[in-house]
């Protein structure tokens, strides 16, 4: 295989997804180049999960081409899941092994090696706290413990790429901390790639240094956070946060102001005093 160096580690061009009459992915493309930690951001439905499900090979594109370190996904499966890391947006856990069991499965199935792989599984699961959860069933665990198994699961064969969808989902401050840091190092170390959603500004501000906006299944903006800035500017100060560039590229921060008028105007009509009772 060639250097990936200056390959981009995910190349979609055109990506369209269908289900039904449904346009959940109407036409995307974007590029992720190693080294990238890259946000997908977008409202609830735009397509996030479906993209990313994509890439891993476990959705097939109705139209256009998708390549992952120069593997097609659907031709391709064992090649593109054998370098991939995902976490799912709900957690596709085996409920009835502990995370002991369930991580020796996953290096199974993925023919790691064990020495190196039962190192980093014991560290990424001690720096999560996952210790004293080690032998219970994970039917057992709480919803953010899940998500801490399906995190180390997913770092545990050190792949070049990670897909996260929504990954802090259900994470204590402290484990969200952890996380952000062990993506951070994901990509300074090995040129390793990152694309994961999050409906959190904060974190995609903070540790990403490419954001796609997704937006009715397409990316309508993308960039670094300045660039999106620009993008999103009449009038830019160039201190708006990420929160507000991304409303007014998803046009929207008028039906945010328009809701909240028509909520206020009703609720304020159902509290009307009915005056004071008579004794
Ligand atoms: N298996 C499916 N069958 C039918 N429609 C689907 C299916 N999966 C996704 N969709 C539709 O595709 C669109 C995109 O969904 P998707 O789950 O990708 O959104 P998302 O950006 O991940 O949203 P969220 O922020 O809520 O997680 C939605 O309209 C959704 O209802
Ligand atoms: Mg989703």
């Amino acid at each position: 295989m060639s250097d990936f160096s200056s390959s981009p580690v995910i190349e979609a061009t055109g990506v369209v997804k269908q289900f039904g009459t449904v346009n959940a992915l109407s036409g995307l493309s974007l590029k992720v180049m190693p080294g990238d930690i890259y946000g997908l951001l977008g409202p609830n439905g735009a397509g996030k999960s479906t993209f990313i499900k994509i890439i891993n090979g476990l959705s097939e594109p109705t139209l256009g081409t998708v390549n992952v370190l120069g593997y097609n996904p659907m031709l391709n499966p064992i090649e593109v899941k054998s370098r991939i890391g995902y976490v799912s947006e709900n957690s596709m856990l085996y409920e009835s092994l502990s995370p002991r069991d369930f991580f020796e499965f996953v290096a199974s199935i993925r023919k790691t090696d064990p020495v190196r792989t039962n190192e980093r599984v014991a560290r990424l699961a001690s720096a999560l706290g996952l210790n004293e959860f080690y032998d219970s069933p994970i039917s057992t665990l709480s919803l953010g413990t899940k998500q801490k198994v399906s995190i180390v699961a997913a770092f545990m064969h050190d792949p070049p790429l990670l897909l996260l969808d929504e990954p802090l989902n259900g994470l204590d401050a402290k484990s969200s901390r952890i996380l952000k840091d062990l993506i951070s190092l994901h990509t300074e170390n090995n040129g390793g790639a990152v694309l994961f959603s999050t409906h959190i500004m904060e974190v995609a501000e903070n540790i990403c240094n490419r954001i796609g906006i997704i937006y009715q299944g397409k990316i309508v903006a993308e960039g670094s956070l300045d660039e999106l800035r620009h993008l999103a500017s009449t009038g830019s100060t160039g201190q708006e946060t990420l929160e507000e560039v991304f409303l007014k590229l998803t046009h929207e921060e008028e039906e945010i102001a328009e809701t909240v008028r028509t909520l206020r105007e009703a609720f304020v009509a159902d509290v009307k005093p009915s005056g004071p009772a008579l004794a």
